[in-house]
């Protein structure tokens, strides 16, 4: 049973639905107590008896000016923000241990203080010695951002109220602790409590927050999925470790498109951007072999080519092994079931490996085509034609579906060196000189097609 409790400041009188250790409204500490009037009234007392202040309303129509942005010379960073960092806005970057978040966020930091805004860089898990030492071996060391090592929340929040900055960066939040709370640092209610504390100070006095939360091995993170939905902006730094390639991904932008990402690459002076993503991801592939396929795909606003690598065995275990990197498991089952029970192809007794070349991860349905193109060529042992890229999404009745945005990805494929396409028919697709495109309905036609079978 949902219980009627609120809370109240002893100081200021401002009511809350929940507790914190800091009055929202006054900013006094520990004043906040449980309001039990509501829920220990008489039976049947509704919660009009006792008046709050009434909230201001207004209508849809009132014109909201864009919000005015910073924008840091990493144009990877600015585009993943929305186009920039907005004032107030709190940011939550999460990804695995090492992966290169800090170096991200102080070469942002340097970035951000350069372009004008007071920018104080928290770490909680390095010394301050150890970030200047970064930032030199960076070549960053004459950036004006202020360093501070330290975990206690309520002498950072102090030193933030006294030095009014207009960014402020915790590196990071599972390293913080709030003397309200009695749980260890990094424990759940910890950085649930840190996170709702910073926010809401950096809301109220005007100032960015950017929360640096480290992913658990589990892909839960025991901290940034509980502090999403507090944030306005979540961005993921994914890669693989034996990789260069770091993407920063969307996942929720209240001030711009989720989806979008930046590619940079880990380089020894720190994250280099990286303006062409899909140069660099079909870089390392050489002759066309049996099992690879280019995929012409979207992410975000952007196209990206991509290579889907399949290798197909026969298996010595009673139960074929189906493994994916960069794709979805689910997605790879259903691909299969396709191919068996529309074109006749069983992949039964025969182990599945299918991997997305570069590190990236791949979401978007239009990538179907790819995967079966890829397997079917694994499976033939015959190569696609080296100046072909696919895409489409596929349905469960073996149907080609046609993908948005055609033409952008033409124009990418053509771009980087590729001159034909084949994709579902329909969609809006005019080709330019130099590109041709084969469009079909169904797989069938795409194995009798491509592979001369059916
Ligand atoms: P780091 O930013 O400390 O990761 P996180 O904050 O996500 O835990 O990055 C750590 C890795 O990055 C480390 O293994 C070394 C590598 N690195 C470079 O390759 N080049 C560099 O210039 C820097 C600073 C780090
Ligand atoms: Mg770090």
């Amino acid at each position: 049973m949902a219980k009627n409790s609120s809370f109240t400041c002893s100081a200021c009188a401002a009511t809350f639905t929940k507790w914190s250790g800091r009055c929202d409204n006054c900013g006094e500490w520990n004043t906040i107590v449980e309001d039990t009037g509501l829920s220990s009234g008489p039976a049947g007392k509704s919660l009009g008896a006792r008046r709050g202040r009434a909230v201001a309303l207004t209508d849809l129509s009132t014109e909201e000016p864009p919000p005015p942005r910073t924008t840091s010379k990493l144009a990877e960073l600015d585009r993943v923000l929305g186009g920039g960092l907005v004032p107030a806005s709190a940011t939550l970057v999460g990804g695995d241990p090492g992966i290169g978040k800090s170096t991200l966020l102080l070469q942002a930091a340097a970035q951000f203080a350069q372009s004008g805004l007071k920018t104080i860089y928290v770490s909680g898990e390095e010394a301050s010695a150890q970030v200047r030492m970064r930032a030199q071996r960076l070549g960053l060391a004459s950036a004006p951002v202020q360093l501070a090592a330290d975990t206690n929340l309520r002498d950072i929040l102090t030193a933030l109220e006294a030095e009014a900055p207009q960014l402020a960066i915790i590196d990071s939040i599972q390293t913080m602790w709030s003397d309200h709370v009695d749980s260890a640092p990094g424990s759940v209610s910890q950085v649930r409590a840190a996170a709702h504390e910073l926010t809401t100070f950096a809301k109220r006095k005007g100032i960015s927050v950017i929360l640096v939360g480290h992913v658990t091995k589990e892909g839960q993170i025991a901290g940034p999925r509980v502090v999403e939905h507090m944030v306005d902006t979540v961005l993921y730094f994914e890669g693989e470790r034996g990789h260069q390639f770091r993407i920063l991904r969307a996942v929720k932008n209240r001030f711009g498109p989720a989806d979008e990402i930046g590619v940079f690459e880990m380089t020894g002076a720190g994250l280099a951007e990286v303006q062409n993503p899909s140069a660099l991801f079909l870089s390392e592939r050489g002759t066309p072999s049996p099992g690879s396929a280019v995929f012409a795909g979207i992410e975000g606003t952007r196209p990206v080519l991509v290579e889907f690598q399949a290798l197909v065995a026969p298996t010595p275990h009673s139960q074929p092994r189906r493994t994916v990197v960069g794709w979805d498991g689910g997605r790879l089952a259903m691909i299969l079931a396709v191919l068996e029970a529309r074109c006749g192809i069983p992949f039964a007794g025969l182990d599945v490996y299918l991997n997305v070349a570069g590190g990236l991860k791949i979401s978007e349905p239009a990538a179907d085509l790819a995967v079966a193109a890829a397997l079917l060529s694994a499976r033939e042992d015959a190569a696609l034609p080296a100046d072909t890229v696919v895409f489409g999404e596929l349905s469960l009745s073996g149907a080609l579906r046609p993908a948005p945005q055609t033409e952008i990805r033409l124009k990418e494929a053509q771009k980087l060196g590729f001159s034909k396409a084949i994709a579902p028919l329909g969609g809006k697709a005019r080709t330019s000189a130099g590109m041709s495109l084969q469009q079909m309905g169904d797989l069938t036609t795409f194995v009798g097609d491509i592979f001369g079978a059916g």
